[in-house]
């Protein structure tokens, strides 16, 4: 009944004058306080990241520190307010009243405009000072080419004219990718660098990262690209420079023997991890454990079994000739449970004939 009789005057500025509604300032106080101390907290020890490994990815670290510092700040701010709200100003068991009719506050609506512009404005100018110079070029940079295929990584050295499955660079110089895909969309991602970028077959992009400590970081395709796509890794190696090149140097001398110098013979199992095999295959004596494609554990007895079935269709007449057309048409004989399409076609494009005879005989070998 009570509400009935209130004059609706009294009932506009019952909400300030009634000491059970009025905000509490040591409350107002205590989280403002708790959020700023947890945001300061969060932003500096940032519990979320481990310490970036390359002289960009630290830049970017700084960045995302000061965000998760802000968000924890507006977060407990926002939701301070919220719970302390439900609980201070709840309806109580007999109260009928409808709440104290609000029209709006101008004031508090500039505050809670002109701040957040303001923390937006700013960050988005910092991100682009961060942007601006991580991608800044070094004059002492060293260029490797990137191609992604399905499912494997080749880095190439154009300097040495050197292919690696595995990005080998050296400490304290910084790396500029140049990156195009052989087939669909790849990512190069190194967790450890925050270097994130996409390599598409229509156009080159690029990359830069200085790595400041030495050890091997994992690289991850981190777009989805087909069925081998979780194997599709590899592992950035940062030597000391002096090391570094020392095995540039012997990836190119060992190439120009591999490539046919004289009569020095190709290593077949050196072809195998350098074209990137391991990737889909497994084969012991070689270290793969790619689950990709068929094993290739004994493949010089099995390729014999499958020239004998009934429904093998292709031209090859024994099992070195069953081994080459598996490479070079990786389509004529598809293993059962395995997809058609999913092994590069162009891996007879790719290698020197000597080394596809190198591989071939290699694999022929296993028995
Ligand atoms: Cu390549 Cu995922």
């Amino acid at each position: 009944m009570s509400y009935v009789s209130t004059p609706s005057s009294q009932a506009g500025t019952r909400g300030l004058a009634d000491p059970n509604t009025r905000p509490n300032r040591v409350a107002a106080i205590a989280i403002g306080l708790s959020a700023v101390i947890l945001g300061v907290l969060m932003g500096i020890f940032n519990p979320l990241l481990n310490n970036s490994t390359a002289a960009e990815g630290a830049a970017v670290d700084v960045l995302f520190s000061l965000l998760l510092g802000i968000g924890t700040t507006v977060f407990v701010v926002v939701q301070g307010a919220l719970l302390y709200s439900i609980i201070r100003f709840r309806s109580r068991s007999d109260d009928e009243e409808d709440g104290p009719p609000v029209r709006g506050n101008v004031p508090l609506e500039i505050v809670w405009t002109a701040i957040p512009a303001a923390i937006v404005t700013g960050l988005s100018l910092f991100s682009y000072g961060v942007l601006a110079n991580i991608e800044l070029p070094q004059p002492d940079a060293m260029t490797v080419q990137v191609t992604a295929r399905q499912f494997a990584w080749d880095f190439y050295y154009p300097d040495r004219d050197v292919h690696s499955p595995q990005l080998y660079v050296p400490r304290g110089r910084q790396v500029h990718l140049v990156m195009r895909s052989a087939d669909v969309i790849h990512a190069f991602w190194v967790p450890d660098f925050r270097v994130k970028k996409d390599l598409m077959p229509d156009r080159t992009t690029e990359a830069r990262f200085t790595a400041d400590k030495v050890g091997t970081y994992p690289v991850v395709c981190s777009r989805l690209c087909g069925v081998g796509h979780a194997f599709m890794r590899s592992n950035v190696v940062v030597q000391e420079p002096n090391d570094f090149y020392n095995w540039l140097y012997q990836q190119q001398t060992g190439r120009s023997v591999a490539g046919g110098a004289g009569n020095a013979p190709v290593d077949g199992k050196a072809v195998f991890q350098k074209y990137g095999c391991a990737a889909c295959h497994q084969l012991s004596d070689a270290g793969a454990a790619g689950q990709v494609g068929p094993s290739l554990n004994g493949i010089g007895t099995k390729a014999a079994a499958v020239l004998g079935m009934s429904h093998y269709h292709g031209q090859a007449k024994d099992v070195l000739g069953f081994i080459h057309e598996s490479i070079v048409d990786p389509n004529a004989y598809v293993e059962q449970g395995f997809q058609p399409n999913v092994m590069p076609q162009d891996f007879g494009k790719q290698m020197t004939d000597q080394k596809l005879n190198a591989l071939v005989q290699y694999l022929a070998g296993q028995k």
